[in-house]
């Protein structure tokens, strides 16, 4: 073989090898995984934002899935419209008693016809008043069919293979309502070819009898992740979310979960009287029993109290504590970290 023969061999190997390197990034640990897409930088939950998280590198992308009046999955964090969205202007007679605007009672085509925005407060002022600005954009709601066709698509013309992380909103309201969300959502995750891969799709739910229907009934072979509310949330569940985060909850857990998703703050107490961070043991108990922790919600522009950098969040979460990922508004700042601290990692 000549020296140009040989050249061309091993380029032709690279040219094979490469493209699978870069598309092995949903399997990376830990992992970033974009909350409500690049929700810090675009209104969340449009597919301007999953398409900007895609650029930043996440290594998944979350969808939270909730169903409308005809059954279809769309992506949509709450039950209701109106924070989201433009609903109270466009159907100004379609709230319910409560004066709540409810997604399931909107069929998929009104929904398309609603503008999604910036999030609002029950004031009408943006939730986070630095990010895009309110009342602007075309942006709309998608179909969790339509996010995995963009998804798989950038996938393709990147040569990157990400994650996909759907939520369950509120299934037992789903039920009283007459439809199982969680049967929905595989069924779609079946026609995009997505339900057998493990590697690439996370499935998570705040109520635990949801995801052993999940594990037990519908034999999902998708990896299952128990979130953990704060109490007073007041999430669709029934679930003891202190008893969660106890040795004997976890153990429980375990039982029908491949890991945990509790509030950034069941682990960060807090500060002490010499400004050092308080800690409880929740990673170290979730990693004796095997299950992944992936901390929510990291946000740049609502640090929690006493973490003076985004950086020292992250320093915390993933060097000192080796949480296996984050749900972050910020997938780039995320990515940057990781990049730049490469093997100072020391999981418990
Ligand atoms: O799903 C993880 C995290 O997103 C849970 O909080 O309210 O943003 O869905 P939420
Ligand atoms: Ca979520």
């Amino acid at each position: 073989m000549t020296r140009l023969q040989w050249l061309r061999h091993l380029a032709l190997i690279g040219a094979i090898l490469l493209p699978w390197a870069a598309m092995t990034a949903a399997a990376s640990s830990p992992i970033v995984i974009a909350h409500r897409g690049a929700s810090g930088y675009l209104p969340e939950h449009t597919l301007a934002a999953k398409a900007m998280a895609h650029a930043m590198g996440a290594d998944f992308i979350e969808q939270d899935v909730v169903l409308t009046r005809d059954g279809v999955p769309i992506v949509l964090h709450d039950i209701h419209l109106e924070s989201t969205t433009d609903v109270a202007l466009r159907f100004p007679d379609r709230a319910r008693p409560d004066g709540r605007y409810y997604a399931i009672d909107f069929t998929l085509a009104e929904i398309r016809s609603l503008r999604a925005q910036e999030r609002l407060d029950s004031d009408g002022q943006a939730v986070y008043p630095g990010r895009f600005p309110a009342h602007t954009g075309d942006f709309r709601v998608p179909t969790l069919a339509e996010e995995i066709d963009l998804i798989s698509g950038l996938d393709r013309s990147r040569q990157r293979r990400t994650g996909l992380y759907i939520e369950f909103k509120s299934p037992r309201f789903h039920r009283r309502e007459g439809h199982d969300i969680a049967q929905r959502v595989l069924d779609v995750l079946r026609e995009k070819g997505y339900d057998q891969r493990s590697e690439q799709v996370f499935l998570q739910c705040f109520d635990d009898e949801t995801l052993r229907y999940l594990r037990h009934e519908l034999k999902t072979p998708l990896p299952l992740i128990q979130l953990i509310a704060d109490p007073g949330w007041g999430e669709d569940s029934a679930v003891d979310y202190a008893f969660l985060q106890t040795a004997g909850g976890l153990d429980a857990v375990a039982g029908y979960a491949d890991g945990i998703g509790p509030w950034l703050e069941q682990i960060y107490l807090g500060q002490d009287a010499q400004g050092k961070p308080v800690l409880s043991n929740l990673v170290a108990l979730a990693h004796a029993r095997g299950l992944q922790v992936h901390p929510y919600t990291f946000r740049a522009d609502a640090l929690p109290a006493g973490i003076d950098s985004f950086d020292a969040l992250l320093q915390l979460f993933f060097l000192e504590l080796g949480v296996d990922g984050v749900f972050t508004d910020f997938p780039d700042l995320a990515r940057t970290f990781l990049q730049d601290h490469r093997q100072h990692r020391t999981p418990q």
